[in-house]
């Protein structure tokens, strides 16, 4: 059923002639297919749907080895579509979220700002789902400038000086197995600026082969308290 609506998505979006090649409708803001990736934890065991707890960070990387993600499980039915637009004018339709209770969603946690993301040492960025001294809850704030997301409708921008929405991450859900794929992006990826802007540290950290390493296969999910040693509250 997940699947199907991510092809009917592509059908809207890019018509017969596939992703390559999108409606001039919507612009170039297609959803963008990679590798189909299965959401495994630490042990390599696939990630079941109803064991994702509600309001809480998880983080995995797709499409590269380096780019990190938010998984979150918002708990409720979510409003979709979404309809948002890029910076650059380019529209697209934010499909919701998937799972039995439709409450799953993900998306890149490189900020749209000024690419702040959770390092293995720190995250100014993070979903927060009470209500802090700066913002509401139930929105993924970035600290270092306070860009604040709404999860619920895309991670279009409810607050701060990010230009456009985080790019979500399209996921497939199994309803026989319960398992969660990745398989695609769709909105504004930040990839390669992101690259640039952090090439020596993500060399440093990851090697320089693996910087711009697609992932494949599995990625595996922590939660983001395992992910990084201090996430910054605001
Ligand atoms: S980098 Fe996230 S708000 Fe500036």
């Amino acid at each position: 059923m997940e699947r199907r609506r991510f092809l009917e998505s592509c059908a809207v979006l890019g018509g017969a002639a596939g992703l390559a090649r999108a409606s001039t409708a919507w612009g170039d803001a297609a959803p963008r297919q990679y590798a189909r990736t299965r959401l495994v934890d630490i042990h390599g065991s696939p990630i079941k749907a109803r064991g994702i707890a509600v309001d809480t960070n998880y983080v995995f990387s797709y499409p590269y080895a380096t780019t990190p993600c938010f998984l979150l499980n918002l708990g409720r039915v979510l409003p979709a579509p979404a309809q948002l637009t890029r910076e650059d004018g380019a529209r697209y339709a934010w499909q919701g979220g998937v799972g039995r209770e439709r409450s799953i969603v993900a998306f890149s946690a490189i900020c749209a700002h000024k690419l702040a993301y959770p390092t293995r040492e720190v995250s100014f960025i993070k979903y927060q789902a009470r209500a802090s001294a700066t913002s509401g809850g139930g929105v993924i704030h970035c600290c270092a400038d306070h860009s604040v997301y709404d999860p619920a409708g895309g991670a279009r921008v409810v607050a701060g000086p990010a230009p456009q929405p985080l790019a979500a991450i399209l996921l497939e859900h199994d309803a026989a197995s319960d398992e969660l794929t990745a398989v695609g992006t769709l909105g504004a990826e930040q990839f390669e600026p992101f690259f640039r802007k952090y090439e020596f540290r993500l060399t440093m950290e990851y090697g320089q082969s693996r910087v711009r390493q697609l992932v494949a296969g599995d990625t595996i999910v922590r939660e983001l308290t395992q992910y990084c040693r201090q996430t910054i509250e605001c």
